[in-house]
């Protein structure tokens, strides 16, 4: 089973220079969050008091509109992104059982990250390629016509 993601040190001097630049905009929460995540990789729990603080908002207001866009993390991510299609075409041809497959070979169920970082994974409604259902999605490449043996084949390669 996957080991807890230790909390990661965050650097507060660093938040509060990106808190700063915004200081001056009429309505700076979405851009300075998606700053935040783009400068952490996700938006560290420790920033949305701070967050609240500085644009004197409620720390619930904060994370009640983190949590509303789907795109916000709270939590780090890995470095690749697998995500696998639960569209109805993928589910269909067998996606379901493409998405066990990517479960077992890391480790890891929706929405975990692997203890080294490496990967998070992800479902997603449907990627726009129902023709080569079903798929999954690398980082930004898309594996089409997927099959278990296929699974095996690219989670033992994923790293090369
Ligand atoms: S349903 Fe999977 S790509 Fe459309």
């Amino acid at each position: 089973m996957i080991e807890p993601i230790a909390d990661t040190e965050v650097n507060l001097d660093q938040l509060k220079k990106i808190i700063d630049e915004y200081s001056k905009q009429k309505w700076p929460l979405i851009p300075l969050v998606q700053r935040i995540q783009n400068e952490f990789g996700y938006i560290p729990p420790q920033a949305i008091p701070v967050l609240a603080q500085a644009l004197k908002l409620f720390p619930s207001q904060v994370q009640g509109v983190i949590s509303f866009y789907e795109q916000l993390y709270t939590r780090p991510r890995g470095k690749k992104i697998v995500r696998v299609c639960r569209g109805t075409a993928c589910h269909v041809r067998g996606g379901k059982t493409i998405l066990k497959l990517v479960k077992q070979n890391l480790g890891i169920e929706e929405g975990e990250t692997t203890p080294d970082m490496e990967y998070t994974l992800e479902t997603v409604a449907c990627i726009g390629v129902c023709a080569l259902a079903p798929n999954l999605v690398i980082g930004d490449r898309v594996f089409g016509n997927m099959n278990p043996k296929k699974v095996d084949h690219l989670m033992k390669n994923r790293d090369k």
